[in-house]
C-alpha cells in the first residue's frame, strides 16, 4: 500500500456518502463526481514545483510562488472517467486532455479497449488518470498499459471507490503509479461490482439504466 494514498479529507467522506445513496438522482449525482474529483485534484497535486518570483502588488512588492513549468494531461477513461474531467480543468486549466475509451466485457469482466486519442507530447507530461471506480483494477491496468506504450513515466490514478482486489491487481502490476482512492470497500460480488460501492457509475452518471 506504499504508493496508495486514501483520502481522509471530511467533505470527500461527505460527498461520497451522498453519491452511494441509490436515491441521489443523474443530475446530483454528475456533480458530486466532478466536485469530488476537484477536491481529490487539490490532493494529488500537493507535490507540485514551485518556483518563487516578484509579484507587484497596488501597496508592494511580494515575493510569492507560482508553479514551477509543470505540464500536465488529464486522462478520463470512458465513460464514467469523463464524470471527473470537469472538476480536474476547473482547478487546472492548462492542462491537456486525453481519452481512453475501455469497456468491461460482462462475462469475462475483462477490459476491452475501444477508442485512445492522447496528446501528441503527452510522455512529457505529468498523466493524470481518471475513473471513479477501481474494481478488478484491469480498465486502470490496461489505461496504464497504453499510456506507457506511449512514453509516459510521470503517472497518477485517481478513483472514488476502490477495493482490496483492485488495489492489489493495480499496485502490483504498476508499482511505480501513485495511486489516490477515496474510499475503500469491502470487495467485489460475484458480478464484479464493489460492494456495497454505488452501483454502475457509467449509468449513474448517464442516467442510461
Ligand atoms: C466501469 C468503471 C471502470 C471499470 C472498473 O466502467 O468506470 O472503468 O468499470 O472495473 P474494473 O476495475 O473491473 O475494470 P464500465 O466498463 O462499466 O464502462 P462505462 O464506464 O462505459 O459504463
Ligand atoms: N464498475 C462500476 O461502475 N461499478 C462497480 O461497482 C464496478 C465496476
Amino acid at each position: 500500500m506504499s504508493n496508495v494514498k486514501v483520502m481522509d479529507h471530511p467533505l470527500i467522506k461527505h460527498k461520497i456518502s451522498l453519491l452511494r445513496d441509490c436515491n441521489t438522482s443523474s443530475k446530483e449525482f454528475r456533480e458530486l463526481v466532478s466536485e469530488i474529483a476537484m477536491l481529490m485534484c487539490y490532493e494529488a497535486t500537493r507535490d507540485l514545483p514551485l518556483k518563487e518570483v516578484e509579484i507587484e502588488t497596488p501597496i508592494g512588492t511580494a515575493r510569492s510562488e507560482i508553479l514551477n513549468n509543470v505540464k500536465m494531461a488529464f486522462v478520463p477513461i470512458m465513460r464514467a472517467g469523463m464524470g471527473m474531467l470537469d472538476g480536474m480543468i476547473e482547478m487546472i486549466p492548462a492542462a491537456k486532455i486525453g481519452h481512453i475509451g475501455m469497456y468491461r466485457d460482462p462475462e469475462t469482466l475483462n477490459p476491452e479497449q475501444y477508442y485512445c486519442k492522447l496528446p501528441s507530447d503527452i510522455s512529457r507530461r505529468e498523466v493524470y488518470v481518471l475513473d471513479p471506480m477501481l474494481a478488478t483494477g484491469g480498465s486502470a491496468i490496461g489505461a496504464i498499459d497504453i499510456l506507457k506504450k506511449a512514453g509516459c513515466t510521470n503517472i497518477k490514478q485517481l478513483c472514488i471507490i476502490a477495493c482490496p482486489e483492485g488495489i492489489e491487481a493495480f499496485t502490483t502490476a504498476h508499482p511505480d503509479v501513485q495511486l489516490f482512492v477515496g474510499v475503500i470497500d469491502k470487495g467485489l460480488n460475484e458480478e464484479g461490482y464493489i460492494v456495497p460501492g454505488l452501483g454502475d457509475c457509467g449509468d449513474r452518471i448517464y442516467g442510461t439504466k
